[in-house]
């Protein structure tokens, strides 16, 4: 089906006009026309995205997923000998947890329950007991659909001289990160969420200090080292062969969002969505209820708590029938008693595929009744 549409929390909906730029001609990477017509504006308007405008952070663009960058914070700027504190809050804190501990580094995982976010107050107990050279922090936890206070965190963290990582896998690009203001050090994300691309690319920016820490540690690899990075930006380049089709798309796409669409634009429409499946969860839906409490609540994935007995496999072999991913929410949540699906709000979402897709699940849900 040439229009299937993927309704999970990434991989996302892409925009036809984003496809057609996939099938753009491969450029030599190391072309002094062709390379820095592309990474010059993709890390200008990194920056403007970010909130770094003559900041002296470095913007890093890597061929891999946002895994990828999350090893590269850690290898990068943590010693073998130090300690890194890992809050998580589900799914993809655990992650950064296993990433820290299978790169030989010690990590302490503060954990909390899913549905709710992490409480700084928890975190500067852990702070004031140990010391951490880092802490990591997932911004917008996609299993559960929760985002972090990741600016009061990351106050408190400074006050132990503490370096914060931040994974933006699911926020950045759908809802307002200022990175420097936000005291963070190393922030990643990927392309497949809120930036509305295929899968392939992360991005991410890495503070002076963090900079200057990497120039300390040893045995960082070859391909996520950060000083390679610095060293390419500075020719407009690469360090090693880009994904050149999703270069450009990222180029296009943020063109896009700074140019035409407009950031706050952007921000305002997926609050906007999101509010609508909130919305929605509150009509008619017997026992369906909105899993995180609202002030935690994602704008750019929501995870709805359903009664165990709903159905999901037909709701999600139907939709699939009218061209549409279903999510089934996060698996590893039903072993704790939640049982939960998500809606994604992210990337190019617009009001008509978002409820026209609610329309499909409440047919499907009347007539399976
Ligand atoms: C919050 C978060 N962090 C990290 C990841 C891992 O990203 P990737 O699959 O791009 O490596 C994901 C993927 O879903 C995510 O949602």
């Amino acid at each position: 089906m040439s229009d299937f549409k993927l309704m999970i929390p990434g991989p996302v909906y892409v925009r036809p006009e984003v496809l057609n730029v996939m099938s753009s001609i491969p450029w030599g990477h190391r072309d002094a026309v062709e390379t820095p017509k592309r990474m010059k504006p993709i890390r200008e308007n990194l920056k403007k995205l970010l909130y770094l405008e003559n900041s002296d952070y470095e913007i890093i663009v890597s061929s891999s997923s946002g895994t990828g960058l999350m090893e590269a914070a850690i290898l990068n700027c943590v010693a073998d000998d130090e300690s890194v504190l890992c809050i998580s809050i589900g799914a993809f804190g655990d992650l950064w947890h296993k990433i820290v501990e299978s790169c030989g580094k010690k990590a302490v995982k503060a954990s909390f329950e899913p549905g709710n976010a992490a409480d700084p107050q928890v975190i500067e107990r852990y702070l004031k007991d140990e010391n951490f050279s880092a802490v990591t922090i997932t911004h917008n936890e996609t299993s559960t659909g929760v985002v972090n206070p990741v600016k009061e965190i990351a106050d408190i963290a400074k006050k132990y001289d503490a370096f914060v990582m931040v994974d933006a896998v699911s926020s950045m690009a759908g809802i307002p990160i200022s990175v420097n203001e936000w005291n963070i050090d190393v922030i990643v994300a990927s392309t497949q969420k809120c930036f509305g691309l295929p899968p392939g690319l992360a991005v991410g920016a890495v503070s002076g200090e963090a900079m200057k820490k990497s120039e300390m540690v040893k045995r960082k690899g070859t391909y996520f080292n950060f000083l390679s990075f610095r060293d390419s930006n500075a020719k407009d380049q690469t360090p090693t062969t880009p994904n050149e089709a999703l270069i450009d798309t990222l180029n296009f796409q943020l063109n896009y969002i700074i140019n035409e669409e407009g950031l706050e634009n952007r921000f305002i429409r997926h609050s906007k969505l999101a509010n609508i499946v909130r919305d929605w969860i509150g009509k008619d839906h017997q026992g369906f209820k909105l899993f995180p409490s609202y002030d935690v609540a994602s704008d750019t994935v929501t995870c709805i708590q359903h009664p165990p007995e709903l159905d999901k496999n037909s709701i999600k072999s139907q939709l699939r029938e009218k061209g549409y991913l279903f999510d089934g929410g996060y698996k590893k949540l039903v072993a704790k008693g939640y049982h939960t699906f998500r809606v994604p709000t992210m990337g190019d979402m617009t009001e008509d595929i978002l409820n026209e897709y609610l329309s499909h699940i409440d047919n499907i849900i009347k007539k399976n009744d």
